[in-house]
Formats: structure tokens, C-alpha cells, sequence
């Protein structure tokens, strides 16, 4: 299968989304060539008699970083998506979660400020750079992300870090198998660079390992040196790395 076409994202975009799998031409120096090439076209015609609007696409980044003519399609670049992991096993005994108060999210925390978090940790989100995604999709998106993650629905846990009885900043954990996957991380802009993130890290870690876990991960926003450096510091190691594009087709429904 060349493409598919996403139902919860076309649903939740109100116009035709499609994922679509094809390596970079390889015959024409610099990557260039893709809408010569005759696959590229087949897709391309494809997608337009479908009437998708937004299509995805990601090459590893062994490749290079694609140029040439991938713009012509409407592609751009909107991230290079990075997964972290790590084997809970090498945890060392001695770190603990740190003197922060770091504690599970309960009904009387208020729901606008874990929202508000929510919408800052997704700040490097493709759905936040791409200049032509719709106005208010990018917030809508991360909103429901937290509130379903509060509901348990996306998330197994939520923590939270206070500071000085604030809320400064939160985390949401999902056991996968053996794997303890780190959903949203945010910490509010007042409260960076002080060690919140680094706690809420650690008690995710704690969380996984006292659930008898042998793994964690973690994708991030290869721009967010932030979070990629937060989380090395962690003990997580780099695993994965690819250049992710929107393409956006004229031919859309709207
Ligand atoms: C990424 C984030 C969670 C880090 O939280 P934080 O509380 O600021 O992190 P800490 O104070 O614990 O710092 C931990 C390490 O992260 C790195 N770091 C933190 N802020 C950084 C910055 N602005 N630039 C580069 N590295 C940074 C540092 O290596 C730091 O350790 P060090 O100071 O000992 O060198 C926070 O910046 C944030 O909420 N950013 C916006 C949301 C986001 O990017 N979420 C992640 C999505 S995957």
C-alpha cells in the first residue's frame, strides 16, 4: 500500500488526511527529481483524485536531509521527529526524584492550568510550526491530548510538580507492555531551568520501575534542544531519527 487515508485526523481536520510511503528517488544527485519521478506522480494523481488536503510523509535521516524539488509538491519540513529510550535496568539505585514535590494529578488541581502546560509542551509540535495548518487546530489538538490523558484515556498516569504550591509544570506516563512511554512534558515558562522537568523525569522513571518495566521511551522535536538535552541527562540515549513532511495538496476539499 502506497497511502492510506487517516480517519481520526481527517475527522478531526474536518478536510482529507493521507499518509504516504516512498522512498526518495534515488537516481537524480541531491535527492532531486521527486515530482519527475513516476511513483512520486502515481501517489501524487492518486492523492488528488482523493481529494486529500494533507498529506504525511518521513524519510529516515540516514538519507541526507531531502532537498530539490519536494517544495514544488507542496512538502515542507515540519520535523525531525527523535526517539529517545533508555533500559530502566542501568537506572542507578541513588537517583531519586529530588526534593520537588512531584505528585499524581487529583480532581482538585485545576484543569485550565495542566491545559494551558499542555499547549506549552507542544510548542515544537509539527502542528504548531507548520504555517498552514488552520487557526485553532494546533490548540484544539493538544487540548484534547491532555483532557483525554486526565480521563485516563491516552495516559495510565499524570504528574505534577508544584513549586512554592504553584503548578509548575506536568507529565503524563503510559505503560506500553514493558515499556514506559513519556506522553506531554511541559513546565511553565516561569519555572524553566530550575530543575522540574529534571524531577518530573525522574519520577516518571520511578513510576516505570516500580511497575516492573525494562524500558523507557520518549519521542521529542529534534529542534527542541531542551528536551533532547533534558532527557540525555536523563539517561536516555538517541535511537531513531527522521525528517517528517506536510504536504499540502491544492486539490483538497475543504
Ligand atoms: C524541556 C523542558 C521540559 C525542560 O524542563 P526544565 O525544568 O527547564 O529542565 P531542567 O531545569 O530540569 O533542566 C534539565 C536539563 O535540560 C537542559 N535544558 C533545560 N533548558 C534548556 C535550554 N533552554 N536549552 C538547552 N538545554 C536546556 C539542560 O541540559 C538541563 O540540565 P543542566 O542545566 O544541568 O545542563 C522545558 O524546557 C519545557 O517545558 N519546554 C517546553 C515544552 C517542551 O519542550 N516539552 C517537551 C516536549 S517533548
Amino acid at each position: 500500500m502506497t497511502y492510506r487515508l487517516l480517519e481520526w485526523d481527517s475527522a478531526f481536520f474536518g478536510f482529507r488526511v493521507a499518509r504516504f510511503y516512498l522512498p526518495l528517488p534515488t537516481n537524480v544527485p541531491g535527492n532531486a527529481g521527486a515530482a519527475a519521478d513516476a511513483s512520486w506522480r502515481a501517489v501524487f494523481d492518486a492523492l488528488t483524485r482523493d481529494k486529500v488536503r494533507l498529506a504525511y510523509w518521513s524519510t529516515p535521516v540516514q538519507g541526507g536531509e531531502p532537498t530539490g524539488d519536494l517544495e514544488e509538491l507542496g512538502g515542507r519540513m515540519v520535523d525531525l521527529k527523535t526517539w529517545f529510550g533508555m533500559d530502566l535496568r542501568q537506572l542507578p539505585d541513588t537517583v531519586a526524584p529530588g526534593n520537588m514535590a512531584v505528585v499524581p494529578y487529583d480532581a482538585t488541581m485545576p484543569v485550565a492550568d495542566l491545559v494551558d502546560l499542555a499547549l506549552q509542551s507542544g510548542e515544537y509540535s509539527r502542528f504548531a510550526v507548520d504555517p498552514l495548518m488552520p487557526a485553532g487546530k494546533f490548540t484544539a489538538l493538544y487540548t484534547r491530548w491532555m483532557l483525554r490523558s486526565l480521563a485516563r484515556e491516552l495516559a495510565d498516569e499524570v504528574l505534577v510538580a508544584r513549586v512554592a504550591g504553584r503548578l509548575a509544570g506536568m507529565v503524563t506516563l503510559r505503560r506500553n507492555q514493558d515499556v514506559g512511554e513519556i506522553g506531554l512534558i511541559g513546565v511553565h515558562r516561569d519555572y524553566r531551568g530550575g530543575g522540574v522537568g529534571t524531577a518530573l523525569v525522574r519520577s516518571a522513571q520511578h513510576w516505570f520501575v516500580e511497575r516492573g518495566l525494562r524500558r523507557a521511551t520518549v519521542v521529542t522535536q529534534g529542534a527542541n534542544q531542551a528536551a533532547c538535552r533534558l532527557y540525555q541527562r536523563c539517561g536516555y540515549r538517541l535511537e531513531q531519527q527522521e525528517y517528517f513532511f506536510h504536504f499540502w495538496l491544492p486539490s483538497g476539499d475543504e
